[in-house]
């Protein structure tokens, strides 16, 4: 395994494979972050909840694994869920996954399990499963998963993922107690899918927000919930572009800030059959601060707390011409850039170039089409090697008031895209190269659109270790 192709600055396991964020809680002063994982390989198997938690959204001390699957129980598999604290006792959600005779008996479960050590050790309800799939009377809903809880009011509602005749459905349950849950409704049936994993809901004020994984690239629906508790929209958008090179099946907490965080898993699938990034799998995405804005969309930023992370600065004084376009100071594969345009003048495509090797031979274009409101991440060029994954990455974006404000991280393989905090994209590259990387801005980010550019090389983090 080659370890210039490790991310210096985001959450990842130390080996093997991760991939959902699950029960991120905010609880004691600490973020709590757990994950799918599979302790025995770089690939999907034997799933495991993964734990680590931090101060500061940066920093992670990676923790003991949280759950095992229990084995004299039938069960093969501890599947996504959420945690949730009751002011009594921190509790998890997941989804069971028997072995075939298990499953062919009662198919999944949703289970739970309670800690009394801050987090670190779990013990199994005795009378799990808290729900099957009986509550749902004689509908046959497959591929049930995923449970996400929180409390509204006196209550306690949950929300699960599956499908319903071929198209992807979210469930909604409530419970008084956390233990005994009735079915409610479809919270939500969207017929362009064929299975929503993950939906998580987010409240704020008296507006929701439905998040939900549909096998690709992740949702979201906004709007207020009828009293049969049906979701209803009126507003829709995409919480990221990538999909599975890139993005997918995203968790949140809420902090003692109020503030609404949102985590997502990076897979390393676009690293298609190229092997020299071998030995671990999937990366945690940087925490997002998320809110509804008013016309309903999400509005997503980069926590503040990254800012610890800024080394080396250069400004746009120190853009350097070369041929057609400009290169900024920053020479690193961990970089940070915030640029903003000013659309008027600018008619032809423009954008930035990230992971530039020095002969220009690989790079990734951050393209921005003014014209027709999109913007691309171009991975063509990315790598030399032909393996990995190289389909653009592309979505819309909202001009603010004719400008575009560009928030980019980039940490060796990973890149991060926040286009006027409400149109994200993220993408996996695979750049050969082993020495430091360059950035630049070509077409009219060059010459005239241009109206600030900042760039900072960012300081890699040791995560502390488990003790054992
Ligand atoms: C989403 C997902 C979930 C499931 C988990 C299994 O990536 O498929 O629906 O709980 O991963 O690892």
């Amino acid at each position: 395994m080659q370890q210039h192709y490790r991310p210096t600055y985001h959450f990842m396991p130390e080996r093997n494979w991760m991939n959902d964020p699950n029960g991120t809680i905010f609880y004691e002063g600490h973020y709590h972050l757990f994950y799918q994982y599979n302790p025995y390989g770089d690939q999907w198997g034997t799933i495991h909840w993964g734990h680590a938690r931090s101060a500061d959204l940066v920093h992670w001390e990676h923790l003991p694994i949280a759950l095992y699957p229990s084995n004299e129980l039938g069960e093969v598999h501890c599947f996504s869920g959420c945690a949730v604290y009751d002011g009594a006792e921190p509790r998890i959600f997941y989804t069971s996954i028997g072995d075939g005779e298990r499953n062919a008996a009662t198919g999944a479960e949703q289970w739970t399990a309670t800690s009394a050590d801050g987090l670190l050790t779990w013990t199994k309800h005795p009378d799990n499963p808290v729900l099957t799939s009986d509550l749902h009377g004689g509908l046959d809903i497959r591929e049930w998963r995923d449970p996400f809880v929180w409390r509204q009011g006196q209550e306690w509602l949950m929300v699960t993922g599956g499908a319903y005749e071929g198209k992807g459905c979210v469930t909604i349950y409530k419970s008084a107690d956390l233990l005994r849950w009735t079915f409610l409704n479809f919270l939500h049936i969207d017929p362009e899918v064929a299975l929503c994993e993950c939906p998580l809901v987010y409240r704020q004020d008296d507006r929701y927000a439905l998040i939900y994984s549909p096998g690709g690239i992740v949702k979201y629906l906004t709007g207020t919930m009828s009293a049969d508790y049906r979701l209803v929209p009126d507003a829709q958008g995409i919480v990221d572009h990538a999909g599975w090179d890139g993005y997918y099946a995203p968790n949140l907490l809420i902090d003692d800030r109020n503030r609404c965080i949102l985590f997502g898993w990076m897979p390393d699938a676009a690293r298609g059959e190229f092997q020299d990034a071998a030995g671990w799998s999937g990366v945690q995405a940087l925490p997002r601060e998320m809110a509804i804005t008013a016309s309903g969309k999400l509005a997503m930023r980069p926590v503040p707390e990254l800012r610890e992370l800024r080394g080396r600065h250069s400004g746009q004084d120190e853009l350097v011409r070369e041929g057609g376009q400009r290169i900024a100071g920053a020479q690193s594969k961990a970089v940070e850039l915030i640029a903003e345009f000013d659309l008027a003048g600018a008619a032809a495509p423009f954008g930035i170039g990230v992971l530039r090797s020095e002969d220009g031979r690989e790079q990734t274009r951050i393209v921005v089409d003014p014209a027709a409101g999109g913007i691309t991440i171009d991975r063509s060029e990315s790598s030399l090697s032909p393996l990995p994954h190289k389909t653009p990455i592309a979505g819309g974006f909202e001009a603010e008031n004719g400008r575009l404000k560009l928030h980019i991280f980039v940490d060796r393989t990973t890149v991060e895209v926040f286009a006027n905090e409400t149109a994200c994209l993220s993408a996996r590259v695979y750049p050969m190269l082993e020495q430091d990387a360059g950035v630049s801005l070509f077409g009219e980010a060059g010459r005239g659109a241009l109206i600030g550019f900042d760039s900072w090389e960012l300081n890699g983090v040791q995560f502390k270790q488990a003790a054992q």
